[in-house]
């Protein structure tokens, strides 16, 4: 049995669609209810001991939505801007993106490049966006830097691979959390969750409670982890 806090924590937000659907209310007022609910677990963070924080905000499927939808998606980001920058600063907490910020709209990779100059030596916490993310991508990505480099295919290990992901020097994923019932992984941090424990909730994001994390946490506690070898 584990008794350790997570290092990793990353979580799929699902469900703002449907909590909205669920009010009468439209798809767009399901996401700003997910915003306050992600604003108000960063601004919660650092009352848990947690080393990584990863959150999926944007995945490189989500461009298939109605481009209302996704123009919505991609504002969002811009107008948080600030509360976020200053929350974290003020709390040594370090902002990390991870994706193909290549394709990108300016004003999105503007606000990006402002949370990346925080940069506290021995940050609390890093809270890391995974925005334009899909598991898939990254794998894709590490291989053609490992190309580009020539490296001979001999020489090509696990850790290289890890190194050259857009998670370079983070630990794996500790614990996966998915809001809303579904229980898949959709292409999140495929590599990085090889032996993460799951936790599927049912409740949707708007309605992720601090509590819903440190119950994750105790149960995660509670979870026996061999790592593929026996159990002792
Ligand atoms: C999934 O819910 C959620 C998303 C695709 C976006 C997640 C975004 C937020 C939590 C808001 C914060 C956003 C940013 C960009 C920082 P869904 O729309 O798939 O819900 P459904 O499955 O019920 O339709």
């Amino acid at each position: 049995m584990t008794t350790k806090n997570p290092d990793h924590i990353a979580i799929i937000m699902d469900g703002n669609g449907r909590w909205a659907t669920n009010k009468n209310k439209s798809r767009e007022y399901g996401h700003l209810a997910g915003t306050r609910a992600l604003l108000y677990l960063f601004q919660k963070i650092s009352s848990i001991q947690i080393k990584y924080l990863t959150v999926f905000a944007f995945s490189t499927e989500n461009w298939k939505r109605p481009k209302k939808e996704v123009d919505m998606l991609l504002k969002i980001i811009p107008k948080i801007k600030l509360r976020v920058y200053n929350h974290c600063k003020k709390n040594k907490i370090n902002l990390r993106i991870i994706g193909d910020m290549t394709t990108l709209p300016p004003f999105v990779n503007e606000a990006f490049d402002k949370w990346k100059t925080l940069q506290h030596k021995n940050p609390k916490t890093t809270l890391i966006v995974a925005f334009n993310y899909g598991g898939k991508s990254d794998i894709v990505h590490s291989v053609k830097t490992i190309v580009e480099n020539k490296i001979p295919s001999n020489d090509i290990t696990e850790a290289m691979i890890s190194e050259n992901l857009y998670t370079k020097n983070l630990p794996p994923v500790d614990v996966l959390i998915r809001t809303a019932g579904e229980k898949r992984i959709s292409n999140f941090l495929i590599w990085q969750c090889a032996y993460a424990e799951f936790f599927f909730l049912e409740k949707c994001w708007p309605d992720f409670k601090i509590r819903d994390l440190q119950n994750v946490i105790e149960s995660f506690k509670k979870r026996k982890r061999n790592f593929g070898s026996i159990s002792s």
